[in-house]
């Protein structure tokens, strides 16, 4: 099999090598619009670099979509037009109308999708997701989300990303939904410039809380910044009529108790998302492998993905408008 990547950037990077290094890819094609940077890894892998997306997408098996995020809707497009199974790195698009248009080309051009939410593949959340299904949590009560970067992005970075929510906290969206198996109904978020000034430039912020209220009743909360003094910090912590267990709590986690007798701040804390989530995101491309195989079917759909933004676009007009705002209010809202 052969596979196309396209953006060679921090996580394309690493994707290119996850798959050059899988048993079951033959060939890997690169793309990226810094020549150089395809180039290069090209090089270092032992693969081809393609002269444009069009001569890569000809090329190829499948596809998986790594660049800037404000390019995903226009490469999506163009693979779904080459009939080629896609893996998409969230958040697919930063607006809903193009996320709706995309999910109906790709379900009448029967084209499959695999959006990347890699904590669905991390060994702790599906274990909570278990937990929950074999009723061992029982009635979830409330649900504790943290999502804490070391640090900020490059400021180039902020204008493409869509902000704090699609950007970083939509996959605190997804996992939400997924663990629990309930859907996020209204939400109410403030956020704060704490750490930068330059997320003021960019209409954004950098530290967030505020709650979530799902379809089965369950309450959400969620704290996130751009800056963690100790390391990348992700975690959950659900609370249920029968048990309180805890996802992301190790011996790495960059926390540390108070109270006597109880470890030091960790010496090896997580660094970042490519430290926390290394196993994760071999495993979805092993499965995006299957997909294109023919072997498996996608685990997180444009579906997901448009019920994700939803929730995101909620929080950004929740954080501006100062209230309470109910998923149905943007569900609404024509395309
Ligand atoms: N799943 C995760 O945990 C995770 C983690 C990091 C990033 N991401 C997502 O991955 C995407 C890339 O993030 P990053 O941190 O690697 O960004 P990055 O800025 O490091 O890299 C993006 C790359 O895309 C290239 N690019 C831009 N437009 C292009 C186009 N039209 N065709 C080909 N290449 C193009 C840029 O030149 C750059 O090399 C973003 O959508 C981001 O949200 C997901």
């Amino acid at each position: 099999m052969r596979l196309g990547v396209l953006g060679i950037g921090r996580i394309g990077t690493f994707h290119a090598r996850t798959l050059s290094a899988h048993p079951d890819v033959d060939d890997i094609v690169l793309f990226d619009l810094e020549t150089d940077r395809a180039n290069a890894l090209a090089d270092t892998l032992g693969a081809v670099a393609a002269e444009s997306v069009a001569s890569l997408l000809a090329q190829v098996d499948g596809v998986v979509i790594a660049a800037s995020t404000s390019a995903h809707a226009a490469l999506l497009e163009q693979a779904a037009h080459a009939g080629l199974p896609v893996f998409c790195e969230k958040p697919v698009t930063l607006d809903l109308a193009s996320t709706r248009h995309l999910r109906q080309l790709v379900a009448e051009r029967d084209v499959l999708v695999q959006v990347g939410f890699q904590r669905r593949f991390d060994v702790g959340y599906r274990a909570a997701r278990a937990h929950v299904q074999r009723g061992l949590l029982g009635r979830v009560y409330t649900v504790r989300m943290a999502g804490h970067d070391p640090a900020p992005p490059h400021e180039a970075y902020l204008p493409t990303s869509g902000g704090i929510f699609r950007d970083l906290h939509i996959h605190d969206f997804d996992i939400l939904r997924w663990v629990t198996g309930q859907e996020i109904e209204e939400v109410y978020m403030q956020g704060a410039v704490l750490v930068d000034d330059m997320f003021t430039r960019h209409d954004d912020v950098d530290t967030v809380v505020g709650t979530l209220r799902c379809s089965e009743g369950a309450l959400g909360v969620l704290t996130g910044g751009r800056h963690n003094p100790l390391g990348y910090d992700i975690r959950m912590e659900l609370l249920g009529s029968l048990d309180s267990v805890a996802v992301g709590w190790d011996a790495r986690t960059p926390l540390h108790s108070l109270e006597p007798h109880m470890p030091p701040a960790p010496t090896e804390a997580y660094r970042g998302f490519l430290d926390r989530f290394d196993p994760a995101y071999q495993a979805e491309l092993h499965h995006f492998v299957q997909v294109v195989a023919g072997h498996a079917a996608s685990p997180c759909t444009m579906d997901d993905a448009e019920q994700a933004l939803l929730v995101a676009l909620a929080c950004d007009r929740s954080r501006v408008e100062r209230r309470a705002v109910a998923i149905a209010e943007l569900q609404l809202q024509p395309s």
